[in-house]
């Protein structure tokens, strides 16, 4: 090794981590093993971090023409799969983040760097979704499931009413969670038709005084989603929608709503960090009794650093922001995301009965995709079958069985077409 080499540099440094005999050995495939080793062998180390061929070592975020063979292809609700080369981005800048020499995980909230980070994330996700200024990005913790209690604590003191439309589980448990906070009416419930459909708008009897009509834009285990909104008709009435398993997946008017949160780990980033995005009118009225960590005030003052955030949550946000912009923003995103899910349903009506989804076609969720089998013995074996073909996570949800194909964003169109080959062999095998 020539003495200038930047591996040689980095032997004369003692603080570098090469230089401790507890440093993590690359094997020839990139991962690693905890051995301990002499310094005399460090001049083999300290090297690629990730496999020859893998661009991992590129900063480039651009998409693999072709599926890695290395993966399998995840039909999880969630947490989801992710684009590949987002994972082998925040892989190749896991050790040293853009020359910081540290991880995201180990940076400091407050520090420049995560600041860029964060303030990248969120200009990204206002170019995407074209949020107007009147709304306040935020990333917060906790969960969909907390913003259930935070919106009602926000927006209503405790006698004020709402409406709730309820097209399936996760609108149900929003509804209960508000129980506790303001008086929600339930004006729809799609519970008696095992929530298969979304009503028309017009015969909704909303509350006149109601603070905010609640929806759940996609029905993640029943497979429902909104395809266009109800206009909440209260006087001081807001939309308020639970986008968490289709945000991110086609264009949305903002304008329109009143608060939009979404779970990040479907569509944008792993479990951890929730975005809420609402109208700055709305902040600032929270009940005496919320919570610090539930007022949107305290959040949108502090640019969502009111106290540690999620960072490395946020920073791979950041990255599948940069990559759906890459892809052509969200325009482009809804064109593939109907192709995946035109072939899926069409396999699923086409076959005669043997594969059946329940759910209304006008309200077929692009993003979570249940259905039965006929012969419904026959399911575990469908679900055990796929899975050794590599397609993996297609059981459907423990409250209603069945199967579910979660094919958000990140799934690739390879990943549908292979699901839809095996349905079809499958069937022949079994019709
Ligand atoms: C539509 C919807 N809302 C809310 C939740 C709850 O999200 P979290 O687990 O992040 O609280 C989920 C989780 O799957 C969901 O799919």
């Amino acid at each position: 090794m020539a003495a200038s080499s930047p591996h040689s540099l980095l032997l004369q440094n003692p603080n570098h981590p090469c230089n401790n005999s507890f440093f993590r050995r690359p094997n020839p495939n990139g991962y690693f093993f905890k051995t301990p080793i002499s310094k005399k062998s460090l001049s083999i180390t300290c090297t690629t971090l990730s496999s020859p061929s893998s661009p991992a070592s590129t900063s480039s975020l651009k998409s693999p023409s072709k599926p890695s063979q290395d993966r399998i292809f995840n039909f999880a609700a969630g947490p989801a799969t992710l684009p590949e080369n987002v994972i082998l981005k925040a892989q190749s800048e896991l050790f040293n983040w853009r020359g910081s020499g540290m991880s995201i995980m180990e940076m400091s909230h407050r520090g420049k760097e995560f600041l860029s980070v964060i303030q990248k994330a969120e200009s990204d996700l206002r170019t995407l979704l074209k949020i107007p200024d009147e709304f306040e990005v935020l990333f917060l913790q906790g969960g969909a499931t907390t913003q259930f209690a935070a919106i009602p604590l926000n927006l209503c003191d405790p006698g004020n009413p709402v409406d709730f439309v309820v097209t399936g589980s996760w609108g149900d448990k929003a509804f209960k969670e508000a129980q506790k906070y303001c008086k929600p009416n339930l004006i729809w419930s799609g519970k008696a038709e095992k929530y298969t459909k979304i009503p028309s708008f017009d015969a909704l009897e909303q509350n006149p005084d109601a603070k905010y009509l609640h929806i759940c834009a996609n029905e993640t285990i029943h497979g429902v989603e909104f395809k266009n909104y109800p206009t909440p008709k209260g006087k001081d009435a807001v939309l308020v929608a639970d986008m968490s398993s289709n945000f991110c997946s086609k264009p949305v008017d903002v304008s329109k709503f009143g608060i939009i949160y979404a779970g990040a780990q479907k569509n944008v980033g792993p479990a951890g960090v929730t975005v809420v995005i609402i109208r700055k009118d709305l902040i600032g009225h929270a009940q005496s009794i919320t919570p610090v960590m539930l007022d949107y005030k305290i959040h949108a003052e502090n640019k969502s650093l009111y106290n540690t955030p999620p960072c490395f949550a946020i920073y791979m946000c950041g990255l599948v922001f940069e990559d759906l912009l890459e892809q052509g923003g969200l325009e482009e995103i809804e064109k593939k995301n109907m192709k995946k899910g035109g072939i899926l349903y069409d396999a699923i009506d086409g076959s005669s009965g043997f594969y059946r989804c329940p759910v209304e076609k006008s309200v077929r969720s692009l993003m979570n995709v249940p259905f039965t089998l006929e012969k419904s013995d026959l399911e575990a074996e469908f679900i055990k079958e796929a899975a050794k073909e590599g397609m993996v996570q297609l059981k459907g949800h423990r409250s209603v069985g069945g199967v579910r194909a979660s094919i958000y964003n990140a799934m690739p169109l390879a990943g549908v077409e292979k699901l839809v080959a095996f349905m079809k062999d499958f069937q022949a095998k079994h019709a």
